[in-house]
């Protein structure tokens, strides 16, 4: 009887293994592979693009830095066993030539995540003064154009390789700010620039959905990168005491959590997803 229970238990036991074992090729399969895999990381020479391209190459990819920081960016490409690349995002030229290098280099590109940004402060009428147009033009182009010349170029070569596992070709992931759902006063140019990366991640991932690549935004708040680090303590301390919770600001390495998760897990699509910790932005 005790024998007979023995087995039975036993017996079980190779079942649930047997089962998790399947369970675990199922997962497997339904992730997307990272190691030893192109990635491009724009803005990767500093602050959230520097911590995902850090976070990719810790997970085993092939990751080249496009930035234009020619001090800063070879450092994080040495550091990290990767590639740098003098890239200006809004440069047709730029983008095409370094994606070809990219994939000479480390074979083809599969994963592309936007991080090069820039910000500035002016009201749409400041001091009498109506908003100086090239500067409004200026934000656009980087952060609008430039994540959009970038996501075309690089998903053309993404289209043109053989499928990955499972049918899929690519995954890339944006970045957009709080700002671009409150932007504050003084705000204009950047909040417009960044509603527009979180407006049109949709209609990407729809027009790339039959190459099977996939496309996500995050939308971070208030990060620790070197912009917010310059302010003074006293600052920095009462910016991250507006979240409500956790009650700080955030860590890039949270951020790049969150670029690998999306790359990673292929359900993810046409999503725009706050990384915030519930803050929204006041007027000013
Ligand atoms: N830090 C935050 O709290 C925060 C919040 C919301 C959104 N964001 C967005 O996250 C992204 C990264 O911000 P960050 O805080 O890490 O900034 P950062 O200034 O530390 O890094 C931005 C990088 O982009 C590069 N860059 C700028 N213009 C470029 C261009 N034309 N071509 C190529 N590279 C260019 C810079 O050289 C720099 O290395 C930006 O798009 C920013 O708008 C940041």
């Amino acid at each position: 009887m005790d024998r007979a229970l023995d087995y039975e238990s036993r017996g079980r036991e190779f079942e649930s293994s047997l089962v998790r074992q399947i369970l675990l090729r199922d997962i497997a399969r339904k992730k997307m592979k990272i190691q030893n895999i192109s990635a491009i990381v724009t803005g990767g020479a500093s602050g959230l693009g520097e911590a995902s391209a850090r976070a990719l190459a810790a997970k085993g990819a092939r990751v080249t830095l496009f930035d234009m920081n020619e001090e800063r960016g070879p450092q994080v490409a040495q550091e990290i066993g990767g590639r740098f690349a003098r890239v200006d995002v809004s440069s047709e030229s730029d983008v095409k030539n370094a994606l070809d290098e990219a994939a000479d280099a480390h074979g083809p590109v599969r994963m592309l995540v936007n991080c090069a940004g820039i910000a500035i402060g002016a009201k749409t009428v400041g001091r009498g003064e109506p908003h100086p147009l090239d500067a409004f033009e200026k934000v656009l182009k980087v952060n609008l154009v430039g994540t959009f010349n970038c996501i075309r170029l690089a998903a053309a070569v993404m289209a043109a390789f053989e499928p990955l596992q499972g049918g899929e070709r690519g995954a890339i992931v944006c970045t957009a700010s709080v700002a671009a759902f409150e932007g504050q006063i003084g705000q204009v140019a950047y909040a417009a620039s960044k509603a527009g990366v979180a407006g049109m991640t949709l209609p990407i991932a729809r027009d790339l959905a039959g190459s099977g690549i996939r496309i996500n935004t995050i939308a971070p708040g208030l990060f620790k990168t070197p912009m917010l680090a310059s302010l003074p303590q006293e600052v920095q301390d009462a910016l991250g005491a507006s979240v409500p919770y956790p009650h700080r600001l955030g860590d890039p390495s949270e951020y790049a959590k969150l670029v690998v998760h999306l790359i990673e897990n292929q359900y993810c699509n046409g999503e725009t997803i706050r990384l915030d910790g519930a803050l929204r932005m006041a007027p000013k």
